[in-house]
């Protein structure tokens, strides 16, 4: 996550970047700052927190640069991934003459450091972004050569990143790159303004005109007019802030669903090597003594709980149950210092998993929180906080919380298994190979949600939903009932597939809709037989499966891949999408959906 701004022009720089900073703010606010530029003088400001308190800075030093013809200025709203939310590692990030503003992340940063520090440069801060601005000193140092340095740098950089840039050693410019991470830039309605944002709301009423850059773009912008490294396409700027806000799409949470395969990459970034997964958050010694992890969480967090209980018992060999905080609470469970208690909560403040958690830390359990909020009140408890990264989730109906949980989870599954010596280099070589394959298995494949939309016409009117799965497809299942149900209103069921001829296949008729999730890589044999025996008391079946079943009345072809945690994710993206069209289809709000809360902070 993160958001950057940008502006050249005469109006007043400070008030454009912070205004357009606010309208990032749903992006991160762990910390902000802007730069300004002018003549030979950079004036900064940064604060921890929210972007209002970067407000107070600029206002209360009454940003000493007047507006007396150009200047320029970047800005930037931080969601913390590489080093902790301080002013040190709030961005802009300074060289000796330049500053740099940085949505993404570097990949290689750590051998960039290592050379540069190698060739002399000192670093102050623990972030990757760092490295973009004294690399392009370095080469600036070299050859004299602005634009060049800067095309150097960015040919050397590898991961996902948007960039601004600006440098004392020329001063009416920024150069800017596009490469996986989003950047807008529009001419402004006054004469020569340039404006820079990883977003279109903060250019609205600035600006009429747009390019949506495309990875791979990069360019230089000055008071004389922008050029860039290819042909681009303008086109005109919406009006309304809040469809910006969404990028585009319709809702907050259709956005956080396309935004899976993006965030997942965070979630993996610097923990993942070639052999071993490494989580600079957890000491290994945690894990003495430990003999058995226990799980507590509620809602979409359980699910995810639950999918990990398959996988730690799989992977790491160590006993693993889950709960859901609101019973654990209060069952006065037996608690044992041989216990190892993980609770997982998007937003750190859920009133029952937080009681649950603190009931753990006092009967001197070692404790962990897997999250996606820093500074919440879970991270503030637990002994150790593994973050998920999944940026800030808008949609009050989790979709990328679970995601990034699944991986995280999956991740330390592996970890504890390599830690306690149970699982095999070979095996934890091969399951890493698949984990950097999540990010296109999340992937939104336009054939998928448009099969999706077309199917929603017919799943509208029946008693009922059945979602069936197996191993972690039972939590998969789970949660796409609670997805449908959450904001559809119609009645779902997650159930695990074998368990229908004990009870549930009572409900069987053709009004009863069956979601077969039908992976081909877990139990393929068993799961066919379960839906063909609901398919024969005349349930109607949609199948979501690589491969074809002919007793569906209905197929949601995912693709072939050789993993069944791939397949798990490709239908993730299924039932959320699917989930989400037969709610536009009734009409119902999808981002805010009746009776809910998006954090609930009351038991
Ligand atoms: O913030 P948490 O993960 O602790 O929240 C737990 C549940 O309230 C949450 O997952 C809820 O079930 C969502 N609405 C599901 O989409």
């Amino acid at each position: 996550m993160c958001g950057i701004v940008g502006y050249i022009g005469k109006s007043n720089t400070s008030e454009i970047l912070v205004d357009g900073l606010k309208e990032l703010e749903y992006r991160g606010y762990d910390s902000a700052g802007i730069a300004i530029l002018k003549s030979d003088k950079i004036e900064v400001y940064k604060a921890l927190g929210k972007i209002v308190n970067l407000e107070e800075k600029v206002s209360h030093n009454e940003c000493t640069l007047k507006e007396d013809g150009f200047s320029i200025g970047i800005g930037h709203t931080r969601w913390a991934t590489h080093g902790k939310p301080t002013e040190l590692n709030a961005h802009p990030h300074l060289g000796e003459y330049s500053y740099v503003v940085h949505n993404g992340i570097i990949e290689n940063y750590k051998e960039l450091k290592d050379e540069l520090i190698e060739a002399g440069h000192k670093f102050v801060s623990q972030t990757d972004t760092e490295v973009i601005v004294h690399l392009f000193e370095f080469y600036f140092n070299q050859n004299n050569d602005a634009d060049l340095s800067f095309d150097l740098t960015i040919k050397r950089l590898e991961g996902a990143y948007s960039i601004l840039l600006i440098t004392k050693s020329q001063q009416n410019k920024i150069f800017f790159m596009k490469h996986g991470s989003p950047m807008a830039i529009a001419k402004g309605k006054n004469e020569g303004e340039i404006l820079f944002a990883s977003s279109d709301a903060p250019l609205i009423g600035l600006a009429s005109d747009v390019v949506y850059l495309e990875d791979g773009v990069s360019g230089v912008a000055s008071s004389s007019g922008l050029t860039f490294s290819t042909k681009v396409s303008w086109s005109t700027l919406s009006n309304s802030k809040q469809f910006a806000q969404k990028d585009g799409f319709r809702f907050f949470m259709e956005k956080e669903i396309y935004e899976q395969s993006d965030v997942v990459v965070d979630s993996m970034m610097g923990r993942l090597q070639d052999d071993s997964i490494s989580f600079d958050e957890l000491d290994p010694s945690l894990l003495d003594g430990i003999n058995e992890i226990k799980i507590c969480a509620c809602g979409t967090s359980y699910h995810a709980g639950l999918t990990s209980t398959y996988l730690f018992e799989r992977f790491s060999k160590i006993r693993c149950s889950i709960e859901i905080a609101s019973e654990f609470r209060y069952k006065e469970p037996l608690l044992t210092k041989d216990t190892l208690f993980v609770v997982i909560s998007q937003s750190g403040e859920t009133a029952d998993t937080l009681e649950a958690l603190k009931m753990a830390k006092n009967a001197g359990l070692k404790t962990i929180v897997v999250c996606n909020v820093d500074n919440s009140s879970m991270t503030r408890v637990a002994d150790t906080t593994i973050l998920t990264r999944a940026g800030i989730e808008k949609g009050v109906a989790s979709t990328k919380a679970f995601s990034t949980q699944a991986v995280v989870l999956w991740m330390m599954a592996l970890s504890f298994g390599d830690i306690k010596n149970n699982i095999s280099k070979e095996v934890l070589k091969k399951e890493i190979k698949v984990l950097r394959e999540v990010p296109l298995a999340l992937k939104v494949e336009d054939s998928v949600h448009e099969k999706c939309k077309r199917l929603s016409k017919r799943y509208l009117h029946g008693h009922g939903f059945f979602f069936i799965g197996r191993d972690v497809f039972f939590p998969l299942a789970l949660e796409g009932a609670l997805k449908l149900k959450e904001i559809s209103y119609l009645h779902a069921e997650g159930y695990p597939a074998g368990e229908m001829k004990h009870g549930p296949i009572a409900l069987a008729d053709p009004e009863l809709f069956t979601i077969a999730l039908m992976p081909q890589h877990l139990h393929y044999d068993k799961i066919k037989s379960n839906v063909e025996e609901l398919s024969a008391r005349d349930s109607t079946i949609c199948a979501i499966s690589p491969l074809p079943f002919d007793l569906a009345d209905d197929f949601i072809n995912t693709k072939k891949t050789d993993h069944y945690m791939l397949e798990f994710f490709e239908m993730l993206i299924v039932l959320q999408i699917f989930s989400m069209e037969i709610t536009v289809r009734l009409g119902n709000d999808v981002d805010m959906p009746r009776n809910l809360a998006k954090s609930v902070t009351v038991e």
